[in-house]
């Protein structure tokens, strides 16, 4: 049985990723340190999957603490990097915080690797990389615009580190380059767990759905798009899930064709801000109370992927659109006190 190493796997993407990692059969090693996450999300996946992962309490900026981690664990097969901070506004007011977080971690995992000669690491990358891009859909060969924030630039440089590595080393790496996660696992056990008021639309949608907030405000009613709100592509966390466990496959079956390849993850469906207010309401069988306001800064127009180079050499799909994924992050809302 493999056995991965999933850091950051108390998170909402990396806790999903658990769950499919166990349904498909795979020993899973979590490191969290619990700075965005709660333990009890560790329950929650053994009551889904019947499965106990081991767990590992460990804060990923201490190098002494890595090192020690990887001695003690010399047969992990693969690696899958979540853990990082990924609030978009806090980044600009904590930039260092950012760096640290995202940066040394990353070198430092990649430094364990090494000395352990781990040689297969997916990375949670961003459509963010690409900034407003110039031609819709995105693909994986569009150009880096110059990061809308520190978050954006630790995802650039991120993916500059572990290049740079595969060409000196035996490393097998992957970027994924997520476009917009929402939605919860079907058993609205696990799930987005924002931290006070939510940055991001959808759980400040259901928040306003279960009157936690009053009215959800709009970002803009006059961007160049078919109802003057902005497109993004919102893929179900589920399905972005399955999209790392095929790219880890790939890797443990050497049938990468380079030493660093990148993949966008999204549905290839733009959404508008709008569109998906309509579908919650469709879910959620009410009206949501919202109004549009002036655009956020640092917003971009529109972002959706082209997935077809995922589609071919990930053999992965999208199995959920924008309703399903509504209707489980409704779910989940509707779990929270
Ligand atoms: C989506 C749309 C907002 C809140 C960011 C990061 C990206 C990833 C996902 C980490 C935009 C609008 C939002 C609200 C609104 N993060 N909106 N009212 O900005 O596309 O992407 O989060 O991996 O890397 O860049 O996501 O959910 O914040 O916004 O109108 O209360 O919803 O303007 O058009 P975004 P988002």
């Amino acid at each position: 049985m493999k056995k991965i190493l999933v850091t950051g796997g108390l998170g909402f993407i990396g806790s999903h990723t658990v769950v499919e990692l166990q349904n498909e059969g795979y020993e899973v090693v979590i490191i969290d340190d619990l700075s965005n996450s709660t333990i009890d999300v560790l329950d929650k996946i053994i009551s889904i999957t019947g499965k106990e992962p081991l767990y590992e309490n460990l804060d990923l900026k201490n190098q002494e603490s890595v090192q020690q981690f990887f001695k003690k664990h010399n047969t992990i097969d693969g690696i899958i990097h979540f853990a990082a901070s990924k609030a978009v506004g806090e980044s600009v007011e904590k930039p260092l915080k950012y760096y640290h977080n995202n940066i040394s971690t990353l070198i430092y995992v990649l430094e364990g690797m090494k000395s352990n000669k781990v040689n297969n690491f997916i990375f949670s990358s961003s459509c963010t990389v690409y900034g407003q891009a110039d031609v819709m859909p995105i693909t994986e060969d569009a150009p880096f615009k110059t990061a809308e924030s520190p978050y954006g630039n630790t995802k650039q440089i991120g993916e500059e580190i572990i290049f740079d590595t595969t060409k000196v080393s035996n490393l097998n790496a992957i970027a994924l380059r997520y476009f917009n996660p929402i939605g919860a696992h079907e058993s609205a056990k696990i799930g987005e767990l924002p931290i006070g008021v939510p940055q991001n639309l959808i759980p400040y949608v259901t928040q306003t759905g279960a009157k936690i907030r009053e009215q959800l405000s709009v970002f803009g009613g006059d961007y160049p798009t078919p109802d003057g709100t902005a497109v993004r592509d919102y893929i179900h966390v589920v399905d972005l899930a399955k999209a790392h466990i095929a790219a880890m496959k790939r890797l443990l079956e050497n049938k990468n064709n380079a030493s660093f390849e990148v993949f966008n993850i999204g549905t290839g469906t733009g959404s508008s801000v709008l569109d998906v207010i309509k579908a919650f309401e469709k879910v959620s069988g009410e009206p949501l109370n919202y109004k549009i306001v002036d655009r956020r800064e640092g917003d971009i127009t529109e972002a959706y992927a082209d997935t077809t180079l995922a589609n071919k050499e990930l053999n992965w799909q999208t199995e959920l659109n924008l309703e399903d994924a509504l209707a489980t992050a409704w779910k989940w809302q509707q779990t929270l006190k």
